[in-house]
């Protein structure tokens, strides 16, 4: 006998707990796990069956696609289009809203997603992941458009991520907390390796990608520069840093062994709003870590606090060990005021 409770097993007995429970929810998070396994043989086997390298096309941000991310693309789209549970779809992959063809059933659900994250990295073998999130669609919408997918992030149902490295883990949460489980390869089942996943609130580790520093605001050259003294500044104790490039491994080692990442907004361009999309990126991540005890900001505001204005919206975000998180919104708050009162028009009114 294998120790530790199936994936299978954890989602029904979930479900009985829930007297009214259609088991419509339950067999939606099956076919994404399903769905989710056949990326991780892609992933896994990827330079076997020749699916690594781009496919030398551009997403709708920008950014040049992956031959993988089209593949995780598809892999969603057909395994969950048929179930019946979910009333439309929407990806980092695609421009628009992806409509559930009329020859199959619609249901309650929404479901927006990253197919593969981080897909920087295929080709060098490090970690990535897909991440999910599960909305509801609103009362008597069949056809859903881009502004009913338009909802906070404290609307979500249920949020995950599948990560793809040495081993394949499965981290949700359906805002009961968060648990971990990890692929047994041999059975092909998740099966429950952590439960009721935690954050410590302090932390002296923290994930940013260094390289932006001169684009970056003041509030968070300031606690880069404050970190980055350590034992000599005003910190008083040593900071380590990690940067993977791909946010669903920096959020796992967050909920192994705590810390925090960053993302900012920037004064480059394209990063003016942020790096990381709200809807598929941002917002699962956020509830994943608040429901692990962790928090997440924009450094002005909670982000799943943030009402979107368009589907592929970028947002800045930071998140992980609380402290560390209140004392970045606190930099941002100071320096805002600061700015504040410099202003020629507030010295103008005085
Ligand atoms: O999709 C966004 C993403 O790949 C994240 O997974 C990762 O954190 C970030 O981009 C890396 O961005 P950069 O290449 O700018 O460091
Ligand atoms: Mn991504």
């Amino acid at each position: 006998m294998r120790k530790g409770m199936t994936f299978t097993r954890f989602i029904i007995e979930e479900q009985r707990r829930i007297p009214e429970s259609t088991g419509e929810f339950t067999l939606l998070l099956s076919a994404i796990v399903t769905a989710c396994k056949e990326i991780s043989d892609d992933v896994n086997r990827g330079q076997l069956i020749n699916v690594l390298g781009s496919a030398e096309t551009e997403n709708v941000q920008g950014e040049t696609q992956k031959k993988l991310d089209i593949i995780s693309n598809d892999i969603m789209l057909r395994a969950l289009e048929w179930s019946g549970h979910l009333a439309g779809m929407a990806s980092e992959e695609m421009e628009e809203v992806y409509p559930i063809p009329s020859k199959y059933p619609t249901g309650k659900y929404l479901l927006v997603f990253d197919p593969l994250d981080g897909s920087s990295n295929t080709e060098v073998n490090v970690s990535i992941g897909t991440i999910f999130s599960i909305l509801r669609c609103p009362e008597n919408i069949s056809a859903p458009r881009e502004e009913h997918f338009l909802q906070p992030g404290v609307r979500q149902v249920c949020a995950g991520y599948v990560l793809y490295g040495p081993a394949t883990n499965l981290v949700l949460t359906t805002g009961q907390g968060v648990n971990g489980f990890t692929l047994d390869q041999d059975i092909g089942e998740f099966i429950l390796t952590h439960p009721k996943l935690k954050i410590p609130e302090s932390t002296s580790e923290f994930a940013i990608n260094m390289s932006n520093q001169r684009h970056w605001e003041p509030a968070v050259k300031r606690y880069i520069d404050e970190v980055v003294a350590g034992s000599d500044g005003p910190r008083g104790r040593d900071f380590n840093t990690r940067w993977v490039a791909s946010m669903v491994a920096e959020v796992h080692r967050i909920l192994m062994r705590g810390g925090i990442f960053m993302y900012p907004r920037d004064n480059r361009e394209n990063v003016k709003e942020g790096r990381l999309r709200l809807l598929y990126e941002a917002n699962p991540m956020s509830f994943i870590i608040e429901q692990a005890g962790g928090a997440s900001t924009t450094g002005r505001e909670r982000v799943m606090g943030v009402c979107p204005d368009k589907l592929h919206q970028r947002i800045p975000v930071m998140l992980g060990a609380k402290e560390e998180i209140g004392r970045i919104d606190r930099y941002h708050t100071e320096m805002d005021k600061e700015i504040e009162s410099e202003s020629p028009f507030r010295q103008e009114a005085n």
